[in-house]
């Protein structure tokens, strides 16, 4: 077994000063570091841990990982030793603990796109809330009641993330290495800054019902705007402009929370 790390790659919007950061928090997949270079630059491939295949492309500049195929690891029940599912063994049928390096997606069983189909992840959830909920195991070992309070509560956070166009965008960037900045507008845009600004502005002096409401309809449209851009940015590989444009959809989303609080206070 090769030794494995969890690699973060951080990329900076002037240009690939990378900082390779090895992290444990267990939500990214088990990455090999694997350097190699291109174009003059050292950028980092990864090697996909099961079938050791190796891509490291740049492409106009832009760092591009391909998106992990959704293999299914080779697991061994735990009780009777056969190949078992993800969830449940295929022949004694018995629930699994879960696997650290499965992806939200292949845990709802969707494909890794950020354009998916919201009503089938609503009704996988649905699904396997039923049939891993706790309730189902209170005659069962100790041990099968722990593994479906842990699967219950990995679905639901697979859920939660997959749901949201915004917590969407920021996993999907997770799984491919790049990471976002906490509270940090330094790369952002001085005209979107100003335009942030003029909102942020006229909302907190207006005290006109109608106009909040109106705010709140310009947000939503810009939010739906970035939604489509991301789309089409995930679906190219282009990740600096997918990270610019989450920035943009966190500073939306932040003034589309505060028009709530302000529609709800009722002024
Ligand atoms: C505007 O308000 C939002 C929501 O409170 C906040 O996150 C953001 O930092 C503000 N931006 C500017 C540029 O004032
Ligand atoms: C997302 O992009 C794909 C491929 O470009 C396209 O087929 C799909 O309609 C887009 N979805 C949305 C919601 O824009
Ligand atoms: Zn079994």
């Amino acid at each position: 077994m090769i030794t494995l790390y969890r690699l973060r790659f951080l990329l900076t919007s002037d240009g690939f000063k990378h900082a390779n950061k090895f992290i444990s928090n267990g939500q990214l997949l088990n990455l090999v570091l694997f350097p190699c270079f291109a174009s003059g630059r050292a950028v980092s491939s990864y090697r996909k841990v099961n079938n050791g295949v190796s891509h490291c492309n740049t492409v106009k500049g832009h760092l591009t990982l391909k998106t992990f195929s959704t293999a299914t690891v080779n697991k061994l029940c735990w009780k009777c030793g056969s190949s078992a599912e993800l969830f449940f063994c295929s022949s004694c049928n018995v629930i699994q603990p879960p696997e650290d390096k499965t992806s939200y997606f292949d845990i709802m069983n969707c494909e890794q796109k950020f354009s998916l189909d919201t009503q089938k992840l609503q009704k996988r959830f649905l699904e396997l809330q039923r049939a891993l909920h706790p309730d189902n195991f209170c005659q069962k070992s100790s041990k099968e009641q722990e593994y479906s309070e842990e699967q219950s509560a990995l679905v639901n956070k697979a859920y939660r993330t997959l749901q949201k166009p915004l917590s969407r965008a920021v996993y999907m960037l997770e799984l491919q290495g790049v990471l976002l900045e906490e509270g940090t507008d330094a790369s952002a845009d001085p005209a979107f800054l100003l335009e942030v600004m003029e909102i942020n502005e006229s909302l907190a002096e207006t005290r006109s019902q109608d106009e909040v409401s109106a705010i709140g309809r310009a947000v939503r449209g810009k939010l739906k705007d970035l939604t489509e851009q991301m789309n089409s940015s995930l679906n190219k590989g282009d990740l600096l402009t997918a990270k610019e444009l989450l920035a943009q959809m966190k500073y939306f989303t932040n003034i589309e929370e505060k028009v709530k609080d302000r529609i709800t206070e009722g002024y």
